[in-house]
């Protein structure tokens, strides 16, 4: 599945990502995904890098403190939401199941499920972040010893071999984050629908999806005023240097959120300061003045609208459960 951005190429930019394909290694002589990305998505006429590449150990951290942010409502107001109604949640987990969770990143959310549930086969969290799975698995270690915790490190999107210990048992899906808006409509399709074969027979997922509101609170929620999402932003050009040799220079580029009424979502940007050639691997990318990385979707829902997301994947949204502002929503869902 193609997760990248469904910005159109033209001859000249394809002939550039077949030559791409000549020198896709990391400066330690390794394949990388994040260079085969990184060089095709800055070949393309409308730049782009897969938001999938925020996630390295600073990424990760830098994601953590967005958490936190008095800007950043999603997070607190998804935990509060799974707070309430944690007994509810965590009833829907049959005896002896096993909970995936897919991009797991801290589990901080999933502790409080966790600590509802006391006959739960084991926990599999999966995420793209080496960094992120070690910290969460050591806290979830120590704070329920007794439990098995099997993470896989990998991309949720592509196939991935699950833990021989969980074969025969049922799983409950759990997506939390909303992580689900950084998908393209039809990647967000294909993604639940893999998720439904990877759940099996009887699946239920519990997922969150951001709810459209106020584009001055998104827009705040996306260009804080400490400036910790403009250095996440950022981070991915930091990446590029430090993993594959790049020579960015992060401070001749600056963070910019947009909100897409059409398509009801923030879209994230890194803008060129000034006209100047980037050196990738070997490849010589030009920047005008003014000129956009597009880096990340966020979509924004509305109730009806991620129900009748999720049903072209063959999922029913049989229970909704908001907040009182209604700013976020968590969906149970069960496969139709
Ligand atoms: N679920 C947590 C973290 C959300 S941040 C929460 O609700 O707070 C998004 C997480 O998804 C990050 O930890 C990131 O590393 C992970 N992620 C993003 N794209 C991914 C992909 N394609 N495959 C696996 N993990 C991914
Ligand atoms: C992980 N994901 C749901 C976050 C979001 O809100 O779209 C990532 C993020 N980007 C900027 N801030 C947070």
């Amino acid at each position: 599945m193609n997760l990248d951005d469904d910005y159109g190429l033209d001859a000249a930019t394809d002939a550039r990502d077949a030559e791409a394909e000549a020198f896709l290694c990391d400066i330690h002589g390794e394949p990388s995904e994040f260079a085969t990305a990184l060089v095709s998505g800055l070949s393309k006429r409308n730049k782009a890098i897969p938001c999938r590449f925020f996630y390295d150990a600073e990424g990760s951290r830098l994601f953590e403190q967005i958490t936190s942010l008095p800007e950043y409502y999603p997070t607190r107001t998804e935990t509060g939401i799974l707070r309430a109604h944690a007994t509810h949640l965590s009833q829907l987990v049959p005896p002896g199941a096993v909970l995936i969770e897919f991009g797991s990143g801290s589990s901080t959310k999933t502790e409080l499920l966790l600590a509802e549930m006391d006959d739960l086969h084991a926990y599999v969290p999966i995420d793209i972040s080496p960094a992120a799975l070690d910290d969460a698995r050591a806290r979830i270690a120590e704070r329920f010893p007794r439990l098995r915790v099997t993470p896989v490190v990998g991309d949720f999107s592509r196939p991935l071999p699950l833990p021989a210990a969980i074969a025969g048992h049922a799983r409950v899906g759990f997506f939390p984050g909303s992580t689900i808006g950084n998908l393209a409509e039809a990647d967000a399709v294909a993604l639940l629908t893999s998720m439904r074969a990877i759940l099996g027979k009887g699946a239920i997922l519990i997922i969150g999806a951001d709810l459209k509101k106020d584009v001055r609170r998104l827009i705040a929620a996306y260009d804080d005023a400490e400036g910790v999402t403009a250095a996440f932003n950022l981070n991915l050009l930091r990446r590029a240097n430090r993993e594959l040799g790049a020579d960015f220079d992060p401070g001749a580029f600056s963070h910019l959120a947009t909100y897409d009424v059409r398509h009801g979502r923030i879209d994230m940007h890194l803008v060129s300061g000034r006209a100047q050639t980037v050196n990738v691997l070997g490849h010589r990318f030009r920047f005008a003045d003014g000129e956009r990385i597009h880096t990340e979707h966020s979509h924004k829902y509305d109730i009806a609208g991620f129900a009748a997301l999720v049903q072209r994947a063959g999922w029913q949204s049989r229970e909704v459960l908001t907040d009182p502002e209604n700013l976020f929503s968590v969906h149970i869902l069960t496969a139709s």
